[in-house]
């Protein structure tokens, strides 16, 4: 497993790489779970090479103590990527991928400034601006991306799409706990009574008759509902518990 820092040397490598190799590509930003792993998998069983990605990006986080906080587990992580036998990982510092000082970005106008756009002013604008960024460095035949950020992936399928980029999307299942809590960076920083109810999410976003009902259900089990919302066949919502935000989608078309 090859690990990366600088920009340049991981552009070199990629230039030297046969040109009927396809690579496989998985962003994340670490403190990675099993969520994370059956990403790396699918891209392992598609393709002949895997690229991850590491990189807490500063520009789609909107609180400053959110950033402060969010989980690092760089070593943990290398170990994980090396166990699962990932080719090559990108771990590249802030001031050479933002080189430019966040001066250009990509803002989509359509729909990030809804669900959790209304939350997260601004969020929207700094993943598709990091996810442009990585794409093109990592070149890649196919990226991998889980269906738990649901709105995160439709924006940068559009992305790639209105952009015209030669890197295929792949949307995969979101992998849950036994009890039915979406794996997640932000669960360890969830109590251990609070791992427990967390699980209600699911379970109340799927058994619920309507978002309004599934928002009653939520908070009378103590959870501070930012959204819950119906849309396009899906039921989107997030919430907050003891202080971590986490956010959960099912399809309403009786699987999820
Ligand atoms: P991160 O939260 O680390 O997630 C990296 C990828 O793993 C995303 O595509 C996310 O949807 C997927 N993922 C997370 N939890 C999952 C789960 N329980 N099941 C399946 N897939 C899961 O999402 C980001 O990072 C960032 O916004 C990023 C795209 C890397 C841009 O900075």
């Amino acid at each position: 497993m090859k690990v990366f820092e600088d920009i340049a040397a991981w552009r070199e490598e990629r230039a030297a790489q046969k040109a009927t190799d396809t690579l496989g590509f998985v962003p994340t930003m670490g403190a990675l779970h099993a969520g994370h792993v059956s990403l790396i998998r699918r891209s392992r069983r598609e393709t002949d090479r895997t690229l991850v990605s590491i990189f807490v990006n500063p520009a789609q986080f909107t609180d400053p103590a959110d950033l402060e906080g969010y989980p690092r587990a760089l070593l943990t992580d290398l170990a994980l990527l090396k166990a699962e036998r990932v080719d090559y990982v990108l771990v590249p510092r802030e001031t050479e991928l933002y080189q430019d000082g966040y001066r250009f970005r990509v803002t989509e106008t359509h729909c990030s400034d809804t669900l959790e756009g209304v939350h997260r002013p601004g969020h929207f604008e700094g993943v598709l601006t990091v996810v442009l960024k990585l794409l093109q460095l990592a070149g890649a035949r196919r990226a991998y991306f889980g269906e738990k950020d649901w709105q995160q992936l439709q924006l940068i399928r559009g992305m790639a799409r209105a952009f015209f980029l030669s890197t295929d999307i792949v949307a995969c299942p979101t992998v849950r706990e036994p009890s039915g809590l979406a794996m997640s960076s932000r669960n360890v920083r969830l109590a251990a009574e609070d791992k427990v109810r967390a699980a209600s999410l699911f379970r109340l976003l799927s058994e619920s008759t309507s978002a309004t009902a599934a928002r009653t259900a939520l908070e009378a089990e103590g959870f501070d509902v930012d959204y819950v919302e119906d849309c396009d066949s899906r039921r989107l919502a997030a919430v907050r518990l003891g202080g971590v935000r986490l956010i959960d989608n099912v399809s309403l078309e009786g699987h999820s």
